[in-house]
């Protein structure tokens, strides 16, 4: 098998990478390990930077994200019992987020490749990058038991951060930056009307905790939790009696409650790899990066890199024109390093850390009277969020 592009991992980004540069008649094959069901089966997060949104529609695919996705203005942020409006509109000259859940935009991409023709295989076992600093890269599978080879120009590891294309490189050519974090979210999805129409952030002497929504009648809360507990410790009473713990008064007395329809625990990390290409082989997103999700800044900043890669590609095909390319790792770096700083300055804003010095937690208390009282301050957490310009 031949093609031009061949894409390892068939989640958002490099569905979206070969929905781009199948519009610009750039040929890609997309290989992922897992069936469609289980990919779109993951939850994942909801907050769309608008460069990102904006990125969709330019691969043909924004239609129902514009219908169904609701666009946010601004979000709370609850603290000593008052809620800090962060009117994202005003502080940033006019822009938003989309509120749109990963899961409906993975399948849009899916729909979108399928009427297209394009080649999405699923349930591809042994995937591995070969010959990366060579003219002719190729990538061997197996596919119901038989081997198979694809050849291409170019590799993209789009596989996650426990993919196979990251671990091809050798140990001495990249340098693994991280940080994890002393506590993981605890994550309930229900079908209950949202406490609120804008989410809510609320830093608490219990913990941190997030009302966030995937649509009016689908609500997603988070509460910090200690590692030491699993999903099992925590039954769906416990779970909204914690949470409820954690919001401001006029909050907790709205917040309506249901069974869960999906709970899990997730670690919260930050991790960076460097640099992002080895030879022909390209890395993008989770692969080669992971942030904490308190800045919902995950997905987005995969976004980033599938628009720098994007445009190097069309650069090297249209033009013969291959500094994008040369060019990829630093620029998606330096974008993707400040998705970290701000994942992990909110991440610290907001939680509660258990060995924490007095010291600490003073700064962390200044830190948020500052943001509160400085229109630089909340301009600053406002243009981080919203997402910066690629
Ligand atoms: C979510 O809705 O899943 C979500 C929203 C905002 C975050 C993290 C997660 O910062």
């Amino acid at each position: 098998m031949k093609t031009q592009i061949g894409i390892i991992g068939g989640g958002p980004s490099g569905l979206l990478l070969s929905q781009l540069l199948h519009k610009q008649g750039i040929d890609s094959v997309v290989l992922e390990k897992h069936s469609r069901a289980y990919v779109l089966g993951r939850i994942r997060a909801g907050v769309l930077e608008h460069g990102f949104a904006d990125l969709m529609r330019e691969a043909g695919v924004g239609a129902r994200m514009d219908a169904e996705g609701e666009v946010h203005t601004g979000f709370d942020i609850a603290y000593d019992g008052m809620r800090h409006h962060v009117d994202l509109k005003g502080l940033t000259g006019g822009n938003s987020v989309i509120v749109y859940g990963q899961a409906d935009l993975t399948r849009d991409l899916y729909d979108a490749r399928e009427k297209t023709g394009g080649a999405v295989i699923h349930g591809v076992e042994n995937v591995q990058p070969c010959d990366l600093t060579s003219d002719n890269p190729f990538i061997t599978f197996e596919k119901d038991g038989e081997k198979q080879r694809l050849d291409c120009d170019y590799i993209i590891g789009a596989d996650g951060f426990h993919g196979v294309s990251r671990k091809a490189i050798p140990r001495d050519k990249i340098k693994e930056f991280e940080r994890v974090y002393p506590f993981g979210w605890l994550g309930v999805l229900s079908e209950t009307k949202p406490v609120s129409p804008e989410l809510i952030y609320a830093k608490h002497e219990r913990g941190f905790a997030l009302c966030s929504l995937r649509s009016q009648m689908l609500s997603r809360y988070y509460i910090q939790v200690p590692l030491s507990k699993t999903v099992q410790d925590w039954s769906d009473d416990a779970f909204w009696a914690e949470l409820k713990k954690r919001l401001p008064e006029d909050v907790s007395s709205q917040l309506e409650t249901g069974p869960s329809i999906e709970k899990s625990i997730a670690p919260l990390r930050s991790f960076v790899a460097e640099p992002m290409r080895y030879g022909n082989m390209f890395l993008a997103g989770d692969a080669a990066h992971i942030v904490p999700p308190t800045g919902a800044r995950g997905l987005n900043s995969a976004a980033s890199d599938i628009y720098y890669l994007y445009h190097a590609m069309l650069d090297h095909y249209k033009k013969g024109d291959d500094a994008g390319l040369e060019n990829y790792s630093q620029k998606a770096l330096a974008r993707v390093w400040k998705g970290q700083r701000f994942s992990w300055w909110m991440t610290m804003l907001l939680h509660n850390f258990p060995e924490t010095s007095g010291f600490d937690r003073k700064l962390q208390q200044t830190d948020l009277d500052y943001l509160f009282s400085s229109d630089s301050a909340m301009k600053s957490l406002a243009e981080n969020y919203v997402g910066l310009p690629f």
